[in-house]
């Protein structure tokens, strides 16, 4: 089964990825995850991304695409993918098509994920990670058990993005509405998208994708 997680920034997309991956075995494939990784090993694509993520804009469709033709070719066959970021535009949906195609593969889903955007500055505004393990935190909603340390690895050090300030996150909404919205429609023609109230507990949005998955 290969699935999109569509959502504005903070939608919810990366932490239910990750519920998906470990109860069902599938596998994350995040253009953010890929390109901040190629940042940190100072890549040719990385430099080349940074300045751009930093701004909130979005990085070219020809470098995304390419990173998860690699992705997928890493993949044993049977292995399901959840795209996570991807596609963010009409021509990425396009080219993921054929990506899907050429390697046998189908999509079976896209969930979007309904979410109310003031809600999000402070979802994403307030999230930090274990710079160990990443494991996922948030000042409000997540904190550790222990204050300061990671309840997944007991690592004592933590990180934030640093495009998760307010400014850059209301451009990366403006990019969503103006770049990513419009494929809705291209999935909508063929059935295959299903909506689910993001703005539940992470538990109950959980719940909501694995009913769609199992229908
Ligand atoms: P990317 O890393 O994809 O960021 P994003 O889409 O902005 O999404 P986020 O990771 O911010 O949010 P999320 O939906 O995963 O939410 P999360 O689960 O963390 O992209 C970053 C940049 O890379 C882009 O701006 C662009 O420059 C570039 N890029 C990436 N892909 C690209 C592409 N395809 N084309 C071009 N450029 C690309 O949740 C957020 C917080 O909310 C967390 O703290 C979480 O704990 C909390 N939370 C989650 N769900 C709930 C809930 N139900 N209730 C309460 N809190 C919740």
């Amino acid at each position: 089964m290969n699935i999109i997680l569509l959502g504005p920034p903070g939608a919810g997309k990366g932490t239910q990825a990750a519920r998906l991956v470990a109860a069902r075995g599938m596998v994350q494939l995040s253009t953010g995850d890929m390109l901040r990784a190629a940042v940190k090993a100072g890549t040719p694509v990385g430099l080349q991304a940074k300045a751009v993520m930093d701004a909130g804009a979005l990085v070219s469709d020809e470098i995304v695409s390419a990173l998860i033709g690699e992705a997928l070719d890493r993949m044993a066959p049977d292995q399901g993918a959840i795209f996570d970021g991807y596609p963010r535009t009409v021509a990425q949906a396009e080219t993921l098509e054929s990506i899907l195609a050429g390697r046998g593969r189908t999509l079976d889903h896209v969930i979007e994920l309904d979410v109310d955007e003031d809600a999000l500055v402070d979802r994403i505004t307030g999230r930090f990670t274990c710079a160990s393990c990443g494991a996922g935190y948030h000042d409000r909603y997540k904190q550790p058990a222990v204050a300061g340390v990671c309840d997944s690895c007991g690592g004592t050090e933590f990180k934030r993005r640093p495009d998760d300030n307010a400014e850059t996150v209301r451009t990366r909404m403006a990019e969503y509405r103006a770049k990513t919205a419009p494929i809705l429609p291209h999935y909508e023609a063929r059935g295959l998208v299903s909506r689910v109230d993001g703005m539940a507990e992470m538990d109950e949005v959980t719940a909501a994708i694995g009913a769609i998955l199992d229908r």
